[in-house]
């Protein structure tokens, strides 16, 4: 147990848990489809994941170009939710291999929008990859070509993932369970 900002946090996933998983990951990735391979990252809450992970495809003898999307959940509570682009790729995606990249896939609204829109622009493959696959929690057909861990339905922090832009310097996956 961990005590940060006055709040504990539980470790879900520890740093040698990702670490592990990361290698992983990247050979399943070599072995699908990688053609002038863009590496999209979904911001914000992928800044870490994809910055191991494709420190983890180079390992594997991948050489991608990397970008990033910022895009944006909006509607609440039972109003059905839109994603919207805060900003956007500057990058080509016509006939290239793409592998897009989020920390968690929850509903699957956001890659589901994603990947819609880089296949509207004519990319020849669109892979998705995961840090965290919260399964319960979906409500689209949306499924990630690569999880690196089932989660179970706790909101989670670290590791690049926030609650109010805290604790993403985590090198953890952790919930936080209440004040210290
Ligand atoms: P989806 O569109 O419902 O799949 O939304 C997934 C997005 O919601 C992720 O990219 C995260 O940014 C955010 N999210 C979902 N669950 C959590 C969580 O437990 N902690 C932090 N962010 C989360
Ligand atoms: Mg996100």
């Amino acid at each position: 147990m961990h005590v940060i900002r006055g709040k504990k946090i539980e470790q879900l996933f520890t740093a040698e848990m990702i670490a592990r998983r990361m290698d992983e990951l990247a050979g399943e990735i070599a072995a699908g489809p990688t053609k002038d391979l863009l590496v999209i990252a979904v911001l914000k809450g992928s800044f870490i994941f994809a910055a191991d992970l494709i420190r983890s495809l180079h390992h594997v003898g991948l050489a991608p170009e990397v970008e990033f999307i910022t895009l944006s959940s909006y509607g609440t509570g039972t109003v059905s939710k839109g994603v919207r682009i805060v900003k956007d790729i500057d990058s080509d995606v016509k006939d290239r291999d793409v592998l897009l990249i989020d920390d968690i896939l929850e509903s699957g609204r956001t890659l589901s929008f994603a990947r819609d829109l880089l296949l509207e622009r004519g990319a020849r493959h669109v892979s998705i990859a995961v840090l965290l696959d919260k399964h319960d929690k979906r409500q689209t057909s949306m499924e990630a070509d690569h999880v690196g861990f089932r989660c179970p339905d706790h909101f989670v922090v670290g590791y690049g993932m926030d609650v109010a832009y805290a604790f993403r310097e985590l090198p953890f996956v952790g919930v936080v369970t209440g004040d210290a």
